[in-house]
Order: structure tokens, then C-alpha cells, then sequence
């Protein structure tokens, strides 16, 4: 069977990474998360202070981005590849309201985008790869065979992170999960290098009344009559 790239963006918590992973271990394809490298860069920014409630060096960031190593290491008992920070695993660190709180503003960065475009098409250079982020299909991988575009509604997608963040026992109240959803959509769509957008050739998914199941089963449907 032919092996093909298949590029999944949209709006925050819409479900991508979810069904990304599902699809990957279905065919046997590598899965990345290119959200993932995007936190992680912001988490190291958070660290070392860059980054701030009400303060951002970016020329900092900048400068030393060169000693920022992102990279992603299989777990055999997770079934997917977790991310590591400077040879650290920050899985978990970065999913974080806070995190998320700083990540679009960071993710605005061309240089920051610049460094990880690279890597990410590195990692799918072979095909074989479902990758999920923002600009995949329009910037990272043009020419992958299959795109998707997932939607739903701001409140549909607020209520899905707030009930993750509640299950890793973040304190953090609804509002402010539905206020951060906004305001990334808001910026990573605005921005002025590679803004989130459909491709022309991505086909558009609302997930808003879609189960899980019902999600995987209209994409890996797709999925297998594209790779025929
Ligand atoms: O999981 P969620 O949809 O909340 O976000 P994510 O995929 O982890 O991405 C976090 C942030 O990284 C996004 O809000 C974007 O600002 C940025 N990002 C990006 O600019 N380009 C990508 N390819 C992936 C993520
Ligand atoms: O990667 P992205 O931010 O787009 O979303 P995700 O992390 O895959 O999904 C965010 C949350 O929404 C997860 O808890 C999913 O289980 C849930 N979800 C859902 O309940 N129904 C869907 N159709 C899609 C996602």
C-alpha cells in the first residue's frame, strides 16, 4: 500500500490529536504533534522567565533558540511518541492552562516557526505520518494527499478542554478555559506568518455533534480510500 501524508489543522481542542493518534495506529503511520513543539519551546520561554503574565523578551527567546532541543521519544505503553524538552520529558507540563495562555503569543514567532517547520518536515519526510497542528496542511506540507480542517463551536470545545483539565486536577474555572480558547483562535488566525487557515484542498469536518467513534470512523474511511 502506498504510503501518503496526511495533515490535520484546526481550532483549538476540535479533537485533531485525538483522532490523529487513532488514525496513525490504524495504518501504522508515525504520529506528530506539532502543537506539542510549539508548547514546549513556550514552556522553556516560561522557565527561564522569557515569558511572563505581563512581560515577553522576545529578542531573548530569540537569541536563544539555539539551545532549545526539541524531541519526541515512542512510549511503547502510551502508544505514542511523548514530548521532551532539552532531553526532559514535558508531556504533561505543557498542557497546562498557563502554558496555553502564552503558547499563541510565542507561536507568532517566525524565527520560533521557522526552526520547528524544519523539524517537522524532517519527521515526515518518508510519508507515512499523520501531523496535526495549525499550518500543516497550508505551510508544512503543501503537497500532503490529505488534509482535514476540524471545526466546533468555541463553547463545545471550552467544555471538552475544561473537563481535561478538571480530570489532571487543574484548578482553573470555565471562563477562563472558554476565554483562552478564544483568544488563541483570535491569534493564530490573525497572525501575520503562516495564520491558521483551510487549505483549498482540506476537507472540512465540524465535530461539534460527532462522537469520537463517529469522528475516527468518517476520517479513516477517507483515510483508506485516499491511500488505495
Ligand atoms: O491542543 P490544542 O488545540 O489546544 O493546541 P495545540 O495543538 O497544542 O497548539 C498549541 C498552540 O500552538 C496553538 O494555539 C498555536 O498557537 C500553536 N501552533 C501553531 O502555531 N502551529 C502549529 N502547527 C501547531 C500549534
Ligand atoms: O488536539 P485538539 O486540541 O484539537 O483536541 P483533542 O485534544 O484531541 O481533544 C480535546 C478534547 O475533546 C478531548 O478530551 C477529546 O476526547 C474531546 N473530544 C470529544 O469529546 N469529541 C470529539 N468529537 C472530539 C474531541
Amino acid at each position: 500500500m502506498k504510503k501518503i501524508t496526511i495533515a490535520i489543522d484546526g481550532y483549538s481542542s476540535t479533537g485533531k490529536s485525538t483522532v490523529a493518534k487513532q488514525l496513525a495506529k490504524a495504518l501504522g503511520y508515525v504520529y506528530v504533534d506539532s502543537g506539542a513543539m510549539y508548547r514546549a519551546v513556550t514552556l522553556y520561554a516560561m522557565q527561564q522567565n522569557i515569558i511572563s503574565k505581563d512581560n515577553f523578551d522576545v529578542n531573548r527567546l530569540v537569541s536563544e533558540l539555539d539551545i532549545v532541543k526539541i524531541s519526541f521519544k515512542y512510549n511503547e505503553q502510551l502508544g505514542f511518541a511523548e514530548v521532551y524538552l532539552n532531553g526532559t520529558n514535558v508531556e504533561n507540563d505543557i498542557r497546562t492552562l498557563e502554558v496555553s495562555q502564552n503558547v499563541s503569543q510565542v507561536a507568532e514567532i517566525s524565527e520560533v516557526r521557522r526552526m520547528l517547520v524544519l523539524q517537522q518536515q524532517q519527521m515526515g519526510k518518508e510519508k507515512g505520518v499523520v501531523m496535526d497542528g495549525r499550518d500543516i496542511g497550508t505551510v508544512v506540507f503543501p503537497d500532503a494527499e490529505l488534509k482535514f480542517f476540524m471545526t466546533a463551536s468555541a463553547e463545545t470545545r471550552a467544555q471538552r478542554r475544561y473537563k481535561e483539565l478538571l480530570e489532571r486536577h487543574e484548578d482553573v474555572s470555565y471562563e477562563d478555559v472558554l476565554k483562552n480558547v478564544e483568544s488563541r483562535d483570535l491569534i493564530d488566525s490573525t497572525r501575520e506568518d503562516s495564520p491558521l487557515m483551510k487549505a483549498k484542498d482540506a476537507l472540512e469536518i465540524d465535530n461539534s455533534n460527532l462522537s469520537l467513534a463517529a469522528q475516527f470512523e468518517k476520517i479513516y474511511v477517507l483515510a483508506q480510500n485516499a491511500i488505495k
